[in-house]
């Protein structure tokens, strides 16, 4: 049915699909995949209109090798503003006094922050990478396994016990006073529940480590007060920017201290970096100010509802959500209970053919190989960008249970995606407003 709304996203791809029609369908292609599908990965997002348009513009065009004040390139003073911009909503967000924005990602600014505070060859302290840490964190082949000493700390592996498959502070202080680590790191890639900061600043203090929090995933939870802060307790603070805070793809690293401060902006540039993406940081201004707004509270509450309510509703069908709950954005669900053969990257592939993208994710103490697993992991950040609440997410639910229990299937695949597509267009994404309008509906 012809209308006469031109959505954001319109405007973009009319200018590309004269410039470059072999891109422009590629794009076009991803876009609507991502209009029509449900998004569960727990690292992705959907940015708003202003993030998107904010990374499209003449920023990318400049080198501004340094910081705002001293670069090492002339015509910066544009470039000097939005960086001061985007540090101080930074500042502002996470409560504390000293930023940098430039990292290009969130393995960068941990790379920045291990080269800021360790000498090649000292150890540090992480949650076993199986168990839900990031491969930033001490994996082998990754520069943090191949210049720094991993020692691990575990979750509680026993069933029995209350804090089962939650962080085991006993003995992450066993280890640490055994090995003595440089630096204590805590903050995960798939944990579903709140981390004490307190508690493990207090054992960073007794074994006289430097307490690093990489908050990657709850960055936006914490910046609307709905997860704990790492500040006071962490002495310096790594995150990215596009997971539940909804910016541009890019890191961020934050402290309080003056001195950690300078070694930072010296171990990310001229250490790791060359010019920084400057389209990018200022996207990141746009994208902090928009979390500062007071419905970013609201929108990271609804986060939690929605995961909560996610949780709840696999649960009771079947399903084991691992620590019994989530008190964040995302879970990690045991299939086992629901179906023994059924593994995570089956369970994945069934999934999307039905319109529902997710990962495949270890469970603790996950008995198949990575390949494999025994689990998925969900998130809700993007579905609750797109305005989906507590009843849709059990409309979910009902989907994935039916898409498993048909074991992929492709007419019952074929019957959920079609559901699916109709509540999308329900729910159209940010800056497509009017794609109902352009699908007739
Ligand atoms: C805890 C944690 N740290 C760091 C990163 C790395 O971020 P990036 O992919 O931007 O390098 C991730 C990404 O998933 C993460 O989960």
């Amino acid at each position: 049915m012809p209308h006469d709304h031109t959505t954001i996203t319109d405007s973009i791809f009319s200018l590309l699909d004269t410039a470059d029609p072999e891109a422009a369908s590629i794009l076009r292609a991803e876009d609507d995949r991502q209009s029509s599908t449900i998004e569960l990965i727990a690292s992705e997002n959907h940015v708003s209109p202003a993030v998107m348009h904010a990374m499209g513009t003449c920023l990318t065009n400049k080198y501004a090798e340094g910081y705002p004040g001293a670069r090492y390139y002339g015509g910066c003073e544009h470039h000097d503003r939005i960086e001061q911009l985007a540090r101080d909503r930074a500042k502002s967000l996470f409560k504390c006094e000293f930023a940098n924005v430039q990292p290009h990602s969130g393995a960068s600014a941990n790379a920045a922050a291990f080269m800021a505070l360790m000498q090649p060859g000292d150890t540090f302290a992480a949650l076993v990478l199986k168990d839900g840490g990031h491969l930033s964190h001490g994996m082998k082949i990754n520069f943090s396994g191949v210049f720094y000493k991993p020692v691990f700390y575990p979750l509680h592996a026993d069933p029995d016990h209350e804090q089962f498959e939650r962080i085991d502070y006993d003995k992450a202080r066993e280890v640490c006073l055994e090995h003595r680590p440089k630096l204590l790191l805590c903050g995960y890639s798939a944990y579903p529940r709140e981390i004490d900061f307190a508690r493990f600043r207090a054992i960073a203090d007794e074994c006289g480590a430097l307490l690093m929090a990489d908050i990657a995933h709850i960055a936006g939870l914490v910046a609307a007060g709905v997860h704990a802060s790492p500040f006071p307790h962490a002495h310096i603070v790594t995150t990215t920017t596009h997971k539940t805070l909804r910016g541009p793809r890019g890191g961020l690293i934050l402290c309080n201290d003056e001195e950690i401060a300078k070694k930072i902006d010296k171990s990310l540039f001229p250490g790791l970096q060359g010019g920084p993406l400057m389209h990018i940081i200022g996207a990141k201004a746009v994208a902090f100010g928009e979390a500062l707004m007071p419905e970013f509270r609201g929108y990271s509450q609804r986060v939690v509802e929605n995961a909560k309510a996610l949780a709840g509703a696999l649960t009771e069908r079947g399903f084991r959500i691992t620590t019994g709950g989530t008190d964040n954005h995302l879970m990690l669900v045991d299939l086992r209970p629901f179906d023994a053969e059924l593994t995570g990257a089956d369970a994945e592939r069934w999934l999307e053919d039905a319109g529902m993208v997710s990962n495949k994710n270890a469970i603790p103490g996950d008995p198949r190989p990575p390949k494999h697993t025994s689990g998925l992991r969900l998130g809700t950040p993007a579905t609750t960008t797109r305005g989906f609440g507590t009843k849709e997410m059990e409309m979910v639910a009902g989907w994935i249970e039916r898409v498993l229990r048909a074991k992929g299937d492709a007419q019952e695949a074929g019957r959920v995606r079609e559901e699916v597509r109709l509540l999308c267009e329900a729910f159209p994404l940010p800056g497509h407003e009017h794609a109902g309008a352009r699908a007739g509906v």
